[in-house]
């Protein structure tokens, strides 16, 4: 009774796995020792000395399916279920996700700008050649993964003004979840771009400059709806405080233009009044007087 028991399971996962049986990491080694030499350093190692996984989760099969039939026809790139170089994008994102979708769930990885473009989980990392210290990632330093493809980039945090990426002090993955996001609450309309909430739905940026983050009593509501991005460019800018226009007040009349333009008499300063005349230079330093140009908790005109 028990052999025919077991006689079945073992018709069944040779029915259910395309590469025959699972054959154990050890038989390959033989033939692949370059992968094997560096392969206890990775943390897929980890699978073989927890001991207590199954098989198809365990070591080089985990990954490249049952390798029965690949040992027997003495190796060749399609007797192995799973060999990546021959994989569409798509199957190789669900090879990865069979064991990370837990890991990636803040992501909405499947519908990431990257994914969509087929930008999958090898093309940024490298299982067995990594440079890196973490992550398995393709190239030494994170920014140099990014800027193999986005070049233009690069140029932006070189400019005079800018977060130190190049220099090591800020990281992409500080702003971006390379894996996908969810489209954001602030900055409502506005397209995800890979943009990493922080804990509670809130911009990135609030991680580092914890001061803006409020709850203010009197909040500017721009710095809340429409995002840090709408006054700053966040890569870098030929402005001082990455601001996106040279000259502060320009930046104010974008918005506060004299024309009421938000709903109630009054919002839009009188350009011309005596309180803010454009005329008199002393009124174009508006943070000058709006101190608190981020949000107040004594004055609802952010003077200070
Ligand atoms: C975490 C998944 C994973 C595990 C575990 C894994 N591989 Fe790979 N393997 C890959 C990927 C992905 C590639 C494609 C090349 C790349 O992106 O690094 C690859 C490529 C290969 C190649 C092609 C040659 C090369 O270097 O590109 C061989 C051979 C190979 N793996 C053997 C093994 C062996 C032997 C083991 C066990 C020691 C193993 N793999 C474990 C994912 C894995
Ligand atoms: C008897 C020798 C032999 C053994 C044992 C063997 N392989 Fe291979 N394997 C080869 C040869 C030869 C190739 C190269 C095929 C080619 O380049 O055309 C290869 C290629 C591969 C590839 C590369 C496919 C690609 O994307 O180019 C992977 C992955 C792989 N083997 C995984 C494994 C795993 C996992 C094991 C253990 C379960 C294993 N091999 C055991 C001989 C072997
Ligand atoms: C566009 C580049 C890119 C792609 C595509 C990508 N990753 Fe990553 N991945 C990264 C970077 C960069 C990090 C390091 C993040 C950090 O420093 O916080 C990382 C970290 C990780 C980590 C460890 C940290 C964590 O978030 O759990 C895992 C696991 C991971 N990636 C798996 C995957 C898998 C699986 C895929 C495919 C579904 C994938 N990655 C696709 C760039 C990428
Ligand atoms: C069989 C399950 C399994 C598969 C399939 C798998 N991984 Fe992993 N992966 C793991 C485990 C387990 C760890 C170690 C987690 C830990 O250290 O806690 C890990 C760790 C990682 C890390 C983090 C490395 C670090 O430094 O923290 C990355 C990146 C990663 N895997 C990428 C991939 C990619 C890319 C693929 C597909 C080519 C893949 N994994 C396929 C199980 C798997
Ligand atoms: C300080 C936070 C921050 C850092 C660090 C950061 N980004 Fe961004 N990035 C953003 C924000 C916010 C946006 C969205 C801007 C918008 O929609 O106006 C963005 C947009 C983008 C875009 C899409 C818009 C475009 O210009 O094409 C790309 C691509 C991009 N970032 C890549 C990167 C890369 C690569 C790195 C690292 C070298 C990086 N970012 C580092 C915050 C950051
Ligand atoms: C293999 C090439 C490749 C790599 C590596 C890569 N990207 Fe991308 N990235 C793309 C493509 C293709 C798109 C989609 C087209 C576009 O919007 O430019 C994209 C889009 C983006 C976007 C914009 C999303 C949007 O909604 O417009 C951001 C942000 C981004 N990538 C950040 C990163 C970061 C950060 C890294 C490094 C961790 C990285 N990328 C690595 C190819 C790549
Ligand atoms: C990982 C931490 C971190 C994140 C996230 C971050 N910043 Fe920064 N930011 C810094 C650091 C550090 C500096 C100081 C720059 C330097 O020392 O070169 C800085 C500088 C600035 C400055 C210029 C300040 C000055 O006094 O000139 C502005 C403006 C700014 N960040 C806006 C943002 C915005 C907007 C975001 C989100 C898109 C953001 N930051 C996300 C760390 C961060
Ligand atoms: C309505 C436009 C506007 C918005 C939205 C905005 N800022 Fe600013 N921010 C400014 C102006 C203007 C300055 C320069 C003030 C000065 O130099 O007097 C500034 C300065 C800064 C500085 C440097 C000086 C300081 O106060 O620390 C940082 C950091 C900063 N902003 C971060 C942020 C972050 C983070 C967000 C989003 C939570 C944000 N800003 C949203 C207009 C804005
Ligand atoms: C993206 C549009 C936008 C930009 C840019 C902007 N603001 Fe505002 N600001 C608003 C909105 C919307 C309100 C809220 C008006 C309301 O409550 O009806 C507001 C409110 C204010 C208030 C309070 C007004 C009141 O009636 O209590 C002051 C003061 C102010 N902004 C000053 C500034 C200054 C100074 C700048 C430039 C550093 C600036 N704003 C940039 C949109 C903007
Ligand atoms: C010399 C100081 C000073 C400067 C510079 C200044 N403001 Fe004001 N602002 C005030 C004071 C005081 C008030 C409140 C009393 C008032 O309405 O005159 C105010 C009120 C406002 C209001 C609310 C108007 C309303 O009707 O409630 C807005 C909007 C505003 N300022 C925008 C700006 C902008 C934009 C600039 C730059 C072009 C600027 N301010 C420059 C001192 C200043």
């Amino acid at each position: 009774m028990r052999g025919v028991l077991i006689l079945a399971c073992a018709g069944l996962s040779l029915w259910a796995s395309p590469g025959g049986e699972y054959v154990g990491s050890n038989v390959c080694r033989a033939c692949h020792p370059d992968v094997w030499l560096n392969s206890y350093k990775n943390p897929h190692y980890k699978s073989l000395t927890a001991g207590d996984l199954a098989v198809e989760k365990t070591g080089c099969e985990g990954c490249h399916g049952a390798g029965q039939a690949h040992v027997e026809a003495r190796g060749g790139k399609t007797s192995i279920p799973n060999a990546f170089s021959l994989m569409p994008p798509g199957r190789i994102l669900d090879t990865c996700l069979t064991c990370h979708s837990q890991d990636l769930s803040r992501a909405n990885v499947k519908r990431s700008a990257h994914t969509l473009a087929d930008v999958v989980c090898t093309g940024c990392h490298s299982i067995h050649q990594s440079p890196a210290r973490r992550f398995l990632l393709a190239r030494a330093e994170q920014r140099e993964v990014c800027y193999g493809c986005h070049g233009n980039v690069r140029g932006q945090f070189s400019m005079p003004f800018k977060h130190r990426v190049n220099e090591g002090v800020v990281q992409c993955a500080d702003c971006h979840n390379p894996h996908g996001s969810f489209a954001p609450t602030w900055r409502m309309s506005q397209r995800p771009r890979l943009v990493d909430p922080a804990l509670g739905n809130e911009t990135p940026c609030v991680r580092c400059h914890a001061d803006k983050r409020g709850p203010f009593t009197f909040e500017h509501s721009p710095v809340r709806i429409e995002g840090c991005e709408t006054c700053h460019a966040p890569h870098g800018a030929m402005n001082a405080r990455l601001l996106r226009r040279p000259v502060v007040f320009t930046l104010c009349l974008e918005c506060h233009n004299g024309t009421g333009n938000f709903g109630r008499q009054g919002d839009g300063i009188q350009l011309q009044s005596a309180s803010h005349s454009m005329a008199d230079p002393r009124y174009q330093q508006c943070t000058a007087c709006h101190l608190r140009i981020h949000g107040s908790h004594s004055d609802s005109r952010f003077l200070r």
